[in-house]
């Protein structure tokens, strides 16, 4: 069957406003498992497509037609100037993660930090985006899930990463094996509310320990903030990501935690308070 007509056949399964994007991942993915160029893909409507490759992208878009994202379908997602390995071990990353390491890596280029510490890593997207970013630092990087770890360790592998890198398994700082401190610390912890609806893409695919927190989706950084100093260099910085909700819901809680000065909340993409910045020079006792 020609290339166009197959894509075709393919798209129009999915319903008008999926369309678009299911032609570009069926593009991306025939690229992907051909090794032909895109530019060859989008401009070769009379290339005959082998039964096999036919069967292949039927079923990837069967998949998709079924809700399994399409980055879980495709394997893989680029996230800054690396491509991850993701499926159903660990979360999909988001855009406004990558939006959260770009600041830190601008943030930390006159002076890298030497030792990086990524907790709840997932597909390890943060952690081992820094420290590819800053070669001369040491970077460890910990999940409660052993898959998502697994995963964060292939991926290492692929970016020839894993000799700087180390990963431990465990609940939170309980997973760090001592308190040597770190110059920067990051997370993006499950921050969702147990109560909150979340789209059924999301809930039904993504692991759920990815996802949800107990109290209101406060339960994790909760507990990251209440250890954070013991684990931090003089001088150094943590942020995270967290809830549009959490400016709000966290405020009594930080005014009790640390000095006004010390913590500050950026604006996403959408203009909506998403990282917590925190320099705990002035913690409060
Ligand atoms: C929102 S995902 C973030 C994954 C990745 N850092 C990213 O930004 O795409 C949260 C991660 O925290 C992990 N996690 C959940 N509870 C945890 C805990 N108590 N201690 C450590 N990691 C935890 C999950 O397994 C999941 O990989």
């Amino acid at each position: 069957m020609r290339w166009a007509d197959f894509l075709e056949q393919q798209v129009i399964r999915f319903p008008e406003p999926d369309r678009a994007r299911s032609r570009r991942e069926l593009r991306a993915l025939a690229a992907a498992y051909t090794g032909k160029s895109t530019g060859f893909i989008t401009t070769a409507p009379d290339w005959i497509l082998p039964a096999e490759l036919q069967q292949r992208l039927a079923e990837a878009a069967a998949a998709a037609l079924a809700g399994k994202p399409w980055a879980y379908v495709f394997g893989s997602l680029p996230f800054l100037d690396h491509e991850f390995k993701v499926d159903n071990r660990a979360l999909i990353p988001r855009p406004e993660t990558e939006w959260l390491v770009d600041a830190l890596i601008r943030a930390h280029r006159s002076h890298p930090p030497r030792r990086i510490l990524d907790l709840c890593c997932g597909s390890g997207c943060i952690g081992l985006s820094l420290a590819a970013a800053f070669p001369e630092s040491e970077t460890v990087l910990t999940d409660v899930s052993r898959e998502a770890l697994a995963l964060t360790a292939e991926n290492a592998a692929a970016l020839g990463l894993s000799e700087r890198v180390a990963c431990y398994a465990g609940d939170l700082w309980a997973a760090l094996p001592d308190e040597t401190p770190f110059d920067l610390i990051t997370a993006n912890p499950p921050y969702v509310g147990r109560e909150e609806v979340l789209d059924a893409s999301v809930v039904d695919h993504e692991p759920h320990v990815a996802l949800f927190s107990d109290d209101g989706g406060m339960d994790h950084i909760k507990r990251i903030l209440n250890d954070l100093a013991r684990y931090m260099n003089p001088g150094g910085c943590a942020a995270f990501e967290l809830s549009h909700l959490h400016r709000q819901s966290l405020a009594t809680f930080l005014e009790q935690k640390f000095n006004r000065d010390d913590y500050n909340w950026e604006l996403d993409a959408s203009g909506v308070a998403r990282f917590l910045w925190i320099f705990p020079k002035g913690r409060k006792a």
